[in-house]
């Protein structure tokens, strides 16, 4: 845990009971890689802010919002698991870095826009692999209408179609309307209905555009899958997936905007829908970028392959030998083992147990990997779990875990690579009460 009160662009920040975050990730907060003008990931930024382009793009100039922006004004109830320790970044119980640009929608529409998309880093803790890092990008999108603007909707909507209708799209559709994912009680439902047919409809043109062109070589019409959703400020809601080499692959969040955020906000005569999109995944895909850590490399070897407003194919360069470590454990005595939820990217997917406190004995995988990442910063690229076992007379849980090392721009020694996983073994031994074998 951190000693001195936080300092982040010029604000303190007292500490608490909740400060988790490391130097290492604050020193995250001024990247700005969304910004770098040919950059992949503000590449995509840009052709999305093209595409809807009576949108008013934003960029918030700090990650950091109150825990209330984040949670408590989007409808998340208190233990929902995205609050936790585990999978959050605290400067204290009132401050957080942002889990979600969804954290920035009650101010924008306070602000009296209708149109807008924003851009920005979020934070989350997680699991270490090459698409899990601890700093990414999302971009949040909404229209929203007054209410005496709704009747614009189907002759809209209609436009949208017959536009669609002339691109090779195939869109898989079998959500309804339902119970566990209804219109909104004060909407009239043929308004909640026009809505959710512009999203959908906004939101398959803008797919098409960014996979299009990529995805439609071989002849084959672009495969768009529509899935019901759940997230606590949006009903309904849907997640969004594309085929893509043989997978269906998740690109975004989306729904109908929860009634309770426009009165927030101060406008209770409008309505409309919002969605949330990753873009270090889709970045990964249309550039054949194999690594999310290279999405913050220095080397010019990256940088200088891409070019504002051009989807180009990464060509790796030769990396530098890797190096690993195993490390095995004893868990402290009763300890449980809580491990993130294995690609549950998204806030409302939720991912571990919530350890309240971090205190208990309760030993998190993401709790693990943070000090990993604290003593290795960017050298490591994966910490994978090789062996578990429970001893059948102590029942004492074992973990063994291998630690991978390269770094981006250098050969890694031998020495250097021991030097880390001893720091590592020292202050997991230290901060986790756990033993080595
Ligand atoms: N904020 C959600 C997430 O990060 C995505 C989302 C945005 C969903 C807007 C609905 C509307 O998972």
């Amino acid at each position: 845990a951190p000693r001195q009160p936080y300092v982040v662009n010029g604000q303190t920040y007292q500490l608490d009971e909740w400060s988790n975050t490391p130097p290492s990730i604050l020193s995250k907060v001024n990247r700005n890689i969304h910004r770098l003008p040919s950059h992949p990931i503000s590449i995509l930024r840009q052709i999305v802010e093209d595409h809807f382009s009576s949108h008013t793009a934003l960029s918030p100039s700090t990650p950091i919002v109150s825990v209330h922006q984040n949670f408590d004004e989007l409808g998340f109830p208190p233990d929902h698991p995205g609050r936790s320790l585990t999978d959050s970044y605290y400067l204290n119980k009132e401050y957080m870095l942002r889990t979600h640009t969804s954290a920035h929608e009650v101010e924008s529409y306070r602000r009296g826009l209708d149109k807008w998309l924003l851009s920005a880093d979020v934070y989350r803790r997680d699991e270490i692999d090459s698409s899990h890092y601890p700093v990414f990008h999302q971009m949040e999108g909404t229209s929203v209408w007054s209410l005496d603007q709704l009747h614009t909707l189907p002759e809209l909507n209609k436009e949208l179609a017959a536009q669609l209708e002339k691109c090779p799209i195939q869109i898989e559709d079998n959500t309804k309307i339902s119970p566990s994912n209804p219109y909104q009680a004060h909407h009239d439902p043929i308004h909640a209905e026009q809505i959710t047919q512009n999203l959908k409809h906004s939101l398959n043109s803008l797919i098409f555009r960014l996979f299009g062109k990529q995805a439609t070589k071989d002849g084959e019409p672009l495969r768009v899958r529509w899935i019901e959703a759940y997230f606590p400020f949006t009903t309904p809601s849907y997640e969004v997936e594309v085929w893509w080499e043989g997978e269906w692959l998740e690109l975004l969040g989306c729904g109908v905007v929860m009634q309770k955020t426009l009165d927030q906000a101060g406008v209770p005569d409008k309505a409309g829908w919002a969605f949330g999109l990753g873009l270090e995944r889709l970045s990964m895909v249309l550039f054949s970028i194999p690594d999310i850590r290279l999405f913050w490399t220095q080397d010019p070897r990256f940088h200088t392959q891409f070019s504002a407003g051009k989807i180009s194919t990464f060509k790796p360069y030769s990396r530098y030998p890797p190096c690993y470590k195993d490390m095995s454990f004893w868990l402290p005595q009763g300890a449980i083992s809580d491990t993130a939820g294995k690609g549950s990217g998204s806030v409302a997917g939720g991912g571990g147990v919530s350890a309240a406190g971090g205190k208990g004995r309760v030993f998190h995988e993401n709790d693990y990997c943070e000090i990993v990442r604290e003593v290795a910063g960017d050298l490591v690229e994966t910490v994978t779990l090789i062996d578990e076992f429970t001893h059948p007379k102590t029942s004492r849980q074992s973990k063994c875990y291998r630690l991978n090392y390269r770094h981006m721009d250098r050969s890694l020694s031998n020495e250097e690579v021991n030097e880390l996983q001893q720091k590592v073994q020292d202050r997991v031994v230290e901060e986790m009460g756990i033993e080595m074998r």
